[in-house]
């Protein structure tokens, strides 16, 4: 891996009568979104904790940008932002007046205070109800609000727990730019979630945990069945076409035909999706009845359930 910023290897935590964390082992490089997905009681909260050096680990090493959680929990504090799944908020504060004790809190000057507030209100757009009563905010905007608070002291590392939990679906798509955003600025983002939908389209890379143990993780593209730097195509036809491979050998970056049933095809090409019109403009020249087009992508849910796990809505 080019860029690891985080390196946690046989990370163990024990508690009372149950093991949360068992022998796990993964890395995140610099800039990744990477979503930790597992079902109630995986062991995700308990990892972030463990990484937001709020929890103390059984045994294992967890290594920060080099840091050693161990002895060095100080200097990493500094450089990560942890989101916890419920976090308080001050219902009888207005907005500003929150992140201005929470500016405070984290030691940031009078004088930048007052353009951190503003810069990180306006990427959670928040900005005008900036005098509204944090009791009078709708859920959506509490999360914003917090996110905002965790933005202020501008961490590398910024660990989201169920971030999305009870938003709506225009709150969540807000959340996933905003996210996206950050890591062109970036920031790494590890963010958990029981529910798959919520990560699809926005994780570049995945872990996946079920009882405390991490069973698959990595690159989005390294977990996929489609070899990089090419793309795979689902075509139905309106009746079985017998010399499909054939034909498709012709084509200009054909790599593959798979046959799933009598009409219905993958076909794996060089390149990107820019050569589907391409493609089309082909089997209508060939006279191939396709009744269906489309591009195959490997997301989150397929990975997901390829790996056998279970359980996550
Ligand atoms: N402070 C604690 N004391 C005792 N057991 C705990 C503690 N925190 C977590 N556990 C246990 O550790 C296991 C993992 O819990 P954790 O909260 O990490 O899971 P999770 O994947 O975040 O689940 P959820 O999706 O419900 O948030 C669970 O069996 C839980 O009961
Ligand atoms: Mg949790």
């Amino acid at each position: 891996m080019a860029n690891v910023i985080i390196k946690v290897e046989n990370l163990i935590v024990d508690f009372e009568n149950v093991t949360a964390c068992k022998n796990l082992s993964f890395q995140v490089e610099a800039g990744e979104i990477f979503g930790l997905v597992g079902p109630n009681g995986a062991g995700k909260t308990t990892t972030l904790r463990v990484l937001a050096t709020l929890q103390k680990p059984t045994s294992g090493s967890v290594k920060i940008k080099n840091f050693d959680l161990e002895s060095h929990a100080k200097q990493i504090r500094k450089i990560i932002g942890f989101m916890p799944d419920f976090s308080p908020v001050y219902e009888e504060l207005r907005v500003w007046e929150f992140l201005e004790l929470y500016a405070g809190a984290y030691g940031i000057g009078k004088t930048e205070r007052k353009n951190r507030i503003d810069t990180e209100l306006q990427r959670v757009n928040l900005t005008e109800k900036k005098d509204t009563f944090i009791g009078e905010l709708s859920r959506g905007m509490k999360q914003r609000l917090i996110l905002a608070k965790t933005l202020l002291p501008q961490p590398e590392i910024l660990l989201l727990d169920e971030p999305a939990s009870g938003l709506d679906p225009v709150a969540r798509k807000e959340l996933s730019d905003i996210l996206k955003d950050l890591t062109t600025k970036k920031t790494t983002i590890i963010i958990s979630s029981h529910i798959l939908t919520e990560l699809s389209g926005l994780c570049t890379s995945i872990g996946i945990m079920e009882k405390g143990e991490m069973i698959r993780w990595g690159r989005i593209e390294e977990l996929s069945d489609i070899p990089s730097g090419m793309i795979c195509v689902e075509i139905k036809t309106l009746n079985p076409v017998r010399n499909l491979k054939e034909v498709l050998m012709l084509f200009d970056g054909f790599k593959n035909l798979v046959q799933i049933q009598d009409n219905s095809f993958e076909i794996i090409l060089e390149g990107n999706e820019s050569i589907i019109p391409n493609l089309i403009k082909f089997l209508a020249e060939k006279n191939i009845p396709v009744s269906e087009i489309k591009q195959k992508r490997e997301d989150i849910q397929s990975i997901f359930f390829k790996t056998g796990a279970k359980d996550v809505s």
